[in-house]
């Protein structure tokens, strides 16, 4: 057989502020030669999340910092085309951390990969299926626990995370309302997604029309972004209120942390709570959140969408479409068609 060549990106320098190209190198090399225990996986489709960032800075977070001259770490689906593995079959189709590269390798335990099970699409495995589907499910069920009547407030409501937690709310017979980057946006998340209401945070005066839009106040808050909209959606707690804290998107390319809201004494006067959470800690429910997620889509309760860019080579700038908004719905570069 001949020798496959692998291209990857490598971190060469941490990004000061917003990620860089030249922070990252693609460099070629040969596909190593499998050990007993692991198979081969060709990459097909990888997920571009925010939390990537934060990996790319020198402190360790809930997972190590990515060393400099590393391939990225990010999470992918693939096929297996060898396997000297019982775990894997040739054909199977594998989610787990690929990397940004084309070809990687699965093993056992550490650096295992889960099979899919048939039918499920890759983008759907890296979206409603993926961690930011399971993160939608967890943080609003689990943490924020709406219940019907609440009204529900969802940041970053056009991304992968927030379009799912914002839908999961509707199911759960609630008034929702989203922020998001654009009208067109705000048109999706409204007349496709079902949200009540949709403010578009870099045109509205995001405080107006959230007493507005919510005019009993808050009983969930759902933060992706952190910053000025959280500030914002302290001030209109309701009694008994939750907040799932899930993301700080406006924060993450900050050289030195902003400030924190300084209204966090509505928590004590509304007997509120806010809470953060990592949807790792639920991997052992994922199951059961799938199984409920597939039954939602087949119903039409839950819609979906991703936007992919083409070619591995295009990883690092698709990446900064994450800072500037220019995702809707699940971000996937496409690595390879399937065999
Ligand atoms: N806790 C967990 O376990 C967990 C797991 C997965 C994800 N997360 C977090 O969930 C959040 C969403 O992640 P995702 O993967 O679903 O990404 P995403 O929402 O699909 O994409 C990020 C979106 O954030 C918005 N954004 C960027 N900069 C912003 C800013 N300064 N202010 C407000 N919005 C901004 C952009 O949309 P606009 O056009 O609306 O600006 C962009 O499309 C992130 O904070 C992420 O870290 C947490």
């Amino acid at each position: 057989m001949p020798e496959r060549t692998n291209r990857a990106f490598h971190l060469v320098q941490r990004p000061r502020g917003e990620v860089r190209a030249d922070g990252f190198e693609l460099r070629e090399s040969a596909v190593p030669k499998l050990e007993d225990g692991q198979a081969l996986v060709r990459v097909l489709m990888l997920s571009l999340d925010p939390t990537i960032r934060g990996w790319l800075n020198e402190a360790d977070t809930y997972l190590p910092a990515v060393k400099i001259g590393e391939v990225v770490r990010a999470g992918g689906v693939g096929e297996i085309v060898e396997s000297r593995s019982e775990r894997y079959k040739v054909g199977d189709r594998v989610f787990g951390m690929t990397g940004w590269q084309e070809w990687a390798i699965a093993e056992q335990g550490l650096g295992a990969m889960n099979v899919l099970p048939p039918g499920v699409e890759p983008a759907d495995a890296l979206g409603v299926f993926g961690i930011t589907g399971m993160t939608a499910y967890f943080g609003m069920l689990d943490v924020a626990k709406p219940v019907s009547g609440d009204t529900v407030f969802v940041s970053g409501a056009a991304g992968a995370t927030g379009s799912v937690a914002g839908q999961i709310a509707k199911i759960q017979g609630c008034r929702v309302v989203g922020t998001a980057g654009t009208d067109e946006k705000c048109a999706w998340v409204k007349d496709e997604l079902g949200f009540d209401d949709c403010i578009n945070y870099k045109t509205e005066d995001v405080g107006a029309r959230l007493d507005a839009a919510c005019p009993k106040g808050i009983d969930v808050y759902f933060d992706n972004v952190g910053g000025e909209i959280l500030q914002l959606a302290l001030a209109r707690l309701r009694q008994g209120a939750r907040i799932a804290l899930c993301g700080g998107i406006s924060g993450y390319n900050e050289l030195d942390p902003p400030p924190g809201p300084n209204n966090l004494m509505n928590l004590i006067l509304n007997r509120a709570r806010m809470e953060g959470f990592l949807v790792l800690d639920y991997v052992s429910r994922f199951p059961e959140a799938m199984a409920q997620m597939g039954a939602w889509l087949a119903e039409g309760k839950v819609n979906n969408r991703a936007t992919v860019v083409d070619g591995l080579e295009n990883t690092v700038e698709a990446f900064q479409r994450l800072f500037d908004g220019g995702n809707t719905g699940k971000l996937i570069v496409r690595v390879a068609d399937p065999s």
